[in-house]
């Protein structure tokens, strides 16, 4: 599996690019508006993403800033012919440019297919669901990037918890209790009512809101998301590379690994958060304890 980090961050790049374990960087307008107001907003843009670029060993996504098909297609080739001397762009393309969920629908879809005929390498974001993934793949997208965490934001929304009071944005979103919850609650209705078909249960509105209040249409989380995802494309040998993104915590990397994900992209948080263990710190300080004089001899050059 591939690690790409997630921000636009160069001293982090830097520093993660360092212990060898990075193979590319994501970006997005927001991760480059936080970067550009550390610096007091005086910032030398394009010298500043070349840096980015020469520093990463790998891909490096850039988000366009347009929702229509024309200047999408337009700020892709500009930014992609602009940088590519320097690295690896990939350009991020929105699945869906939509902003009010009329107009814009296709324009996504339609400039990922434009720009993978010109060998322009895409990569889909904003994937909040397996059949946009599917789309994006049929378009011809180098990558997708499937938005795990704020999936798992929205069934968190969706039960009545609020980030920041109920839960972190870092909180592992415990998927498997909400899915036991869920049948707890199914039964609970179930014994308080006379229903007495398969067809009743079904129709019964009760039941309806509770099976449905727990997923999003049939996902239960940004796990699940990617988990259905990676078996579509298996299904039917797509090239597109699914990128686990909006990962918030090390639990959710190591899901996405098990699943057999391609790549998973990771706030710089996260590599510490994946080395500490409490149990490696208590164990090499008894090791640094009980170094004998005998056993340190072996160390000495002659
Ligand atoms: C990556 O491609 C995305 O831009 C990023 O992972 C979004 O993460 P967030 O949901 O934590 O903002």
């Amino acid at each position: 599996m591939k690690i790409f980090l997630d921000t636009a961050e160069i001293d982090e790049i830097r520093s993660a690019v360092s212990l060898g374990v990075i193979d590319g960087v994501t970006t997005n307008p927001s991760l480059i508006k936080h970067a550009v107001e550390k610096r007091g907003n005086v910032v030398d843009m394009e010298d500043y993403i070349r840096e980015i670029l020469e520093v990463t060993p790998g891909p490096v996504s850039l988000e366009v800033i347009s929702i229509t098909y024309e200047k999408m297609v337009e700020e892709a080739v500009t930014i992609y012919e602009k940088f590519k001397k320097y690295g690896q762009p990939v350009i991020k393309i929105p699945v869906c440019s939509s902003l009010d969920g009329v107009n814009n629908i296709y324009d996504g879809l339609r400039t990922i297919r434009e720009l993978s005929r010109r060998g322009i390498p895409v990569n889909a974001t904003l994937v909040m669901s397996p059949e946009q993934a599917l789309l994006a793949a049929k378009a011809g997208a180098t990558y997708v990037s499937p938005f795990a965490g704020r999936i798992d934001d929205y069934l968190r929304d969706r039960v009545g918890m609020k980030r920041g009071k109920d839960y972190q944005k870092q909180d592992y979103y415990n998927f498997n209790l909400m899915k036991k919850l869920e049948n707890m609650i199914t039964d609970k209705i179930l014994s308080s009512k006379d229903l007495s078909s398969v067809k009743e249960v079904y129709l019964d509105e009760e039941v309806g809101k509770y099976t449905s209040l727990l997923n999003d249409n049939g996902v239960y989380s940004g796990v699940d998301l990617v988990k259905s995802i990676v078996t579509i494309f298996r299904n039917y040998n797509f090239k597109t590379q699914i990128i686990a993104s909006s990962i918030r915590n090390a639990r959710q990397v190591r899901e996405v690994a098990e699943i057999g994900v391609d790549i998973v992209t990771i706030p710089f948080y996260i590599l510490k958060e994946m080395l500490i263990h409490y149990k490696t710190i208590e164990g090499i300080n008894d090791f640094i304890k009980d170094v004998v004089e005998q056993y340190r001899t072996i160390f000495k050059r002659k």
